[in-house]
């Protein structure tokens, strides 16, 4: 952590969200890496102080049972994936000033710290709920470790929440036929005690911090919308075996790693804190005067802005600053994949692209993409290339070579004794308080925008000003556009310097200083420059095969997070096989006992069938009264709940809520879907 300024407001401590270690770091990882280190790097350029604190995300069944499937404990396999981490990170030069583990003895007093102060808000109750076990196991099944049959569309092997055929969600108790993903046995209903945090209860507090400033509109909006309604109790409690901390006063029981989680923040800072002598309270008291920044991706909003905040306040802790949250990263427009190679761990990045720069070129063309709003963000790769190409080659590259060049020949690498062109000095002034501005708010998109203005602006000026001819006739000034130049290619390093630190180390070299924030201005006007160095090589298109899905990420199988990607692509004789009929709704009613299935009777042309669907908690039935509709008409009938099926109707699954997929123009019952 560098340490300048002591002015408050001036300390930073900068968190990304903890990646879990029961898989390797992949791309998506890495743009939310870099866009935190960029914000650090900028926060220590500037002279303040800046501490950027990430660590493994430890516990939970997942773990627990990759490390049952390999025979080795879960420490060993976290303490292998925290090797791997640490080392993938490096590879892009992210710069954590520590990078620890949510399984730690700082982190377990933390934890018990914080619930404490939940039970001492009269925050947590415990409650009796029925659950699925497993008696071969001996253990209760989480939602992922139970498949069986859909009860809305009877896919069969789906977990016990989501349905990935039909899209529906439902408890595990709805699930027909279930079994216990590890043995294959049928689970029973066993009756346990778990612990619920009541958010509803702290509603009003909430309401006030997600106001406070900390999040982008569009972030409040959502945790707005979340707070509109009362908030469902948090379960904090998992029953054992569990891989995590078990719960003081409750043998048996263990925190959900959810809790744990964002605690490893708090821990990793003590640790870093105990190792170097400063006082972790100057952080993370209530009255701390540091502001405390988070990363995070959008799927995590919800813990990052609801419960935690009711953690931290519970225990006296102080809140977070800012949220800074991004969009999910596609590659070349699809969702990252394992089955079509696009699935890219940063292993694969830094073993088969084979350009020596090619690290600091992927944070150049994140950073080029991330302008802090919550969209997605795709990696194309002939953007990437053209992008490095025009801007970082062509442009800056350029004008920074051919202005060495030119002093090392004419000048003997010396910087002539000249002033400079005042509007230039001025307009480098206004970049840089613009800049500053891009950087505090993470829109790094403009920061490198306004450097390639810069860039065009030195490259016009040297074009037109023609120093190699000036030089004969007006020596002076030949010198004062060589000194104007040198000037200029300092500042576009400064600007730079957060984004691609290896690449500006170059220009440290050629100008024989470490660069500050206040050396954008210009102020150079003599002193000896050290050797001449091209500062990129342009990158090819072939150099990135590994990004176009043509070279397979080998490893990501076998560290695959969730087993999501396995089975995915399906030939065309199988969407071929799908008879999809548009119908008209005559009926439809709610199937008692039921609170998420309706019946419906749907009149296809030559037949009328009778489908349940479990849209009930989207739609009131007499909302789809006369409604088109496509169904799946060729569908084998189930029973669902009793009640016989004969099709499955199509919906979009949108943030939690259901919409009926329909023909844009009205279409004749019966109309063939295709
Ligand atoms: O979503 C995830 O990958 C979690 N491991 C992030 C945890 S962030 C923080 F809360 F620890
Ligand atoms: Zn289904």
């Amino acid at each position: 952590m560098t340490k300048k300024n002591s002015a408050p407001g001036s300390t930073f401590l900068v968190t990304s969200a903890l990646p879990y270690a029961n898989g390797d770091i992949h791309l998506g990882h890495l743009l939310e890496a870099v866009q935190t280190d960029v914000f650090v790097r900028f926060q220590k350029l500037r002279g303040n102080r800046a501490m950027y604190v990430c660590a493994d995300d430890t516990h939970g069944t997942a773990i627990q049972i990759n490390a049952m499937k390999r025979g080795i404990t879960p420490q060993e396999l976290v303490a292998e994936i925290w090797q791997r981490h640490k080392s993938d990170y490096a590879g892009f030069n992210i710069g954590f000033d520590i990078f620890y583990t949510t399984d730690s003895p700082e982190n377990r007093f933390y934890a018990e710290l914080i619930y404490k102060g939940l039970r001492d808000k009269r925050l947590v109750e415990e409650k009796e709920i029925s659950q699925y076990y497993c008696e071969t196991d001996g253990r209760f099944l989480p939602d992922r470790f139970i498949k069986g049959t859909c009860p809305i569309c009877s896919a069969v092997e789906q977990y016990g929440d989501v349905c990935e055929v039909c899209g529906s969600t439902y408890d595990p108790t709805d699930l027909k036929s279930p079994v216990c993903i590890t043995c294959g046995k049928p689970p029973v209903l066993k009756k346990t005690t778990h612990l619920f945090v009541k958010l509803s209860e702290r509603q009003g507090f909430l309401n006030t911090y997600v106001k406070s400033g900390a999040l982008a509109d569009e972030v409040r909006n959502f945790a707005q919308s979340w707070l509109s309604v009362p908030l469902h109790e948090w379960c904090i409690s998992r029953d054992a075996p569990y891989f995590g901390f078990e719960i003081p006063g409750m043998p048996n029981k263990y925190f959900y790693v959810w809790l744990d989680a964002p605690i490893g923040y708090l821990s990793s800072t003590k640790k870093w804190c105990d190792d170097h002598g400063e006082n972790v309270e100057a952080f993370w008291s209530a009255k701390s005067e540091a502001q405390l920044v988070h990363f995070i991706g959008k799927d995590i909003v919800y813990f990052h802005t609801l419960f935690w905040p009711v953690m931290l306040n519970s225990a006296g802790f102080r809140l977070p600053s800012k949220i800074f949250v991004h969009g999910f990263l596609s590659i070349g427009g699809e969702k990252m994949s394992k089955s079509r190679g696009t699935f890219i761990l940063a292993r694969d990045f830094l073993d088969k692209v084979k350009h020596p720069q090619a690290t600091e070129y992927l944070r150049f063309y994140f950073a080029s993409k991330l302008s802090g709003s919550v969209n997605d963000i795709d990696l194309n790769v002939d953007e990437f290339v053209n992008r490095v190409n025009t801007v970082l080659s062509n442009n800056i590259g350029n004008f920074h070579h051919r202005t060495v060049v030119f002093c090392e020949r004419y000048f003997k690498s010396e910087v002539p004794d000249a002033g400079w062109e005042e509007s230039f000095a001025e307009k480098v002034i206004d970049q840089g308080k613009a800049i500053a501005e891009d950087y505090s708010r993470t829109d790094y998109k403009s920061v490198i925008e306004r450097v390639q203005e810069l860039g065009d602006l030195g490259n016009k000026y040297y074009q037109d000003r023609k120093p190699w001819e000036l030089n004969k006739t007006d020596p002076a000034a030949a010198a004062k556009v060589m000194v104007t130049c040198l000037n200029l290619i300092r500042s576009i390093a400064v600007f730079l310097k957060p984004i691609v630190p290896d690449i500006v180390k170059k220009v440290e070299n050629l100008f024989g200083c470490e660069l500050s924030w206040e050396d954008h201005v210009f102020s150079l006007r003599s002193g000896r420059l050290g050797p001449t160095e091209k500062l990129v090589q342009p990158i090819e298109l072939e150099q990135l095969d590994v990004l176009r899905g043509t070279s397979k990420a080998d490893s990501a199988a076998a560290h695959s997070v969730d087993g999501k990607e396995q089975g995915e692509g399906v030939d065309i004789a199988v969407v071929k096989s799908l008879d999809l009929r548009v119908g008209v709704v005559k009926t439809a009613e709610r199937i008692e006992k039921s609170q998420k299935l309706l019946k419906l009777t749907v009149d296809i042309g030559e037949s009328t069938r009778q489908i349940v669907a479990g849209i009930a908690l989207s739609y009131a039935p007499e909302a789809l009264m006369g409604k088109q509709v496509v169904i799946v008409s060729n569908l084998k009938s189930a029973k669902v709940m009793g009640v016989e099926s004969q099709g499955m109707l199509l919906a979009a699954l949108d943030n939690g809520s259901l919409s009926i997929v329909q023909p844009d123009r009205p279409a004749s019952p019966g109309s063939k879907v295709s």
